[in-house]
C-alpha cells in the first residue's frame, strides 16, 4: 500500500489525527515487541476476577495487531505467557490457555485478511496437545502471508531461549566439527527462535513496571524502551502511535 494511503487509513482509524500526522512514515521501527502487563490490576480496579483482565486484554491484542499490520511494521512480538507464569493459580493458567485458543480460532480469518503471518516463540513442546494443534493450524494457514509477522511468545523465557540455542549449537558443532572461534554473534542469533528476524527497535511495557522480565534478552541489546502507565486492557493503537512518535524523537 502506498504511504499516503496508509496514512489516510490510519488517520481515519485513529482518535488522534494530529498524532498520526506527527509520525515519520519513512522511519518506522521494523520490529516492535510488547510486554503486556497490568491485566490483574485492571480487573482489581473494577472489583472483577483477574481472568476478566486477561479477557479484556484480548481487545487490546486485536487492536494492536491490526494497527501494526496497517502501519506496515515488519514484526510485532507480544509476550503472552512466560515460563514463570505456570506458578499462577491453575484456573488462571487454564483460562489464559483457553483465551489463546479462542483468539486463534476467532481471529484466523482476520489475520489472513490482513496478510499477517503468525508464529509462536517459546518452549511449545511443553504445551498441551490441543493448544499445540491450534497453534500449528494458525501457523500453517498463515504461512504464505507476506505482511506483518506476528510472534506470540508463549511458554517463553529469554534464558530458556538462549539455553535451547546453545544446546542445539553445541550438538551441531560436535557433528560438523565447527571450532569455537568460528562461532560469532550472528551464529548465536541464527539459533534463537527469532532467527532471520530483525531485532526489536522498540520495546513497549505497559502498567508502569521498569523490568525486562526475561523477555528477548539477546534481541533487545540495542532496543529503545518505552514504558506507559496504561494497563494492557486499555492499550489501543493510539498508544502504539505515541510510542512510535516518541521513539522517532530519540537520537539513535
Ligand atoms: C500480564 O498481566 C499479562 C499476562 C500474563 C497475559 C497476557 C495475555 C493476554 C492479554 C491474553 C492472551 C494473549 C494473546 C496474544 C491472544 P498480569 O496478570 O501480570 O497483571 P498484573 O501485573 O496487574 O497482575
Amino acid at each position: 500500500m502506498p504511504l499516503q494511503e496508509i496514512l489516510d487509513v490510519v488517520a481515519q482509524d485513529s482518535e488522534e489525527p494530529a498524532l498520526v500526522r506527527s509520525i515519520d512514515w519513512t522511519r518506522l521501527p521494523r520490529h516492535v515487541a510488547i510486554i503486556m502487563d497490568g491485566n490483574g490490576r485492571w480487573a482489581k480496579q473494577r472489583h472483577k476476577r483477574r481472568v476478566e483482565g486477561h479477557r479484556a486484554g484480548i481487545h487490546a491484542v486485536r487492536d494492536v495487531v491490526e494497527a501494526s499490520a496497517r502501519l506496515g511494521l515488519e514484526v510485532l512480538t507480544l509476550y503472552a505467557f512466560s515460563v514463570e507464569n505456570w506458578k499462577r493459580p491453575k484456573t488462571e493458567v487454564s483460562t489464559l490457555m483457553a483465551l489463546l485458543k479462542r483468539y486463534l480460532r476467532l481471529e484466523l480469518n482476520t489475520l489472513l485478511k490482513n496478510n499477517i503471518r503468525f508464529q509462536v516463540i517459546g518452549r511449545t513442546e511443553e504445551l498441551s496437545p490441543d493448544i499445540r494443534s491450534e497453534l500449528q493450524r494458525g501457523m500453517e494457514r498463515t504461512a504464505s502471508c507476506t505482511g506483518l509477522l506476528f510472534n506470540i511468545a508463549l511458554n517463553y523465557g529469554g534464558r530458556a531461549e538462549i539455553t535451547d540455542a546453545v544446546r542445539r549449537l553445541v550438538a551441531d558443532a560436535q557433528r560438523n566439527g565447527r571450532q569455537p572461534a568460528e562461532i560469532g554473534e550472528e551464529t548465536i542469533a541464527s539459533y534463537l527462535y527469532t532467527a532471520g528476524q530483525p531485532d526489536p527497535d522498540l520495546l513497549i511495557r505497559t502498567s508502569g513496571e521498569l523490568r525486562i522480565s526475561n523477555f528477548l534478552l539477546w534481541q533487545i541489546a540495542y532496543s529503545e524502551i518505552w514504558v506507559t502507565e496504561v494497563l494492557w486492557p486499555d492499550f489501543r493503537r493510539r498508544h502504539l502511535l505515541q510510542a512510535i512518535a516518541d521513539y522517532q524523537k530519540r537520537e539513535r
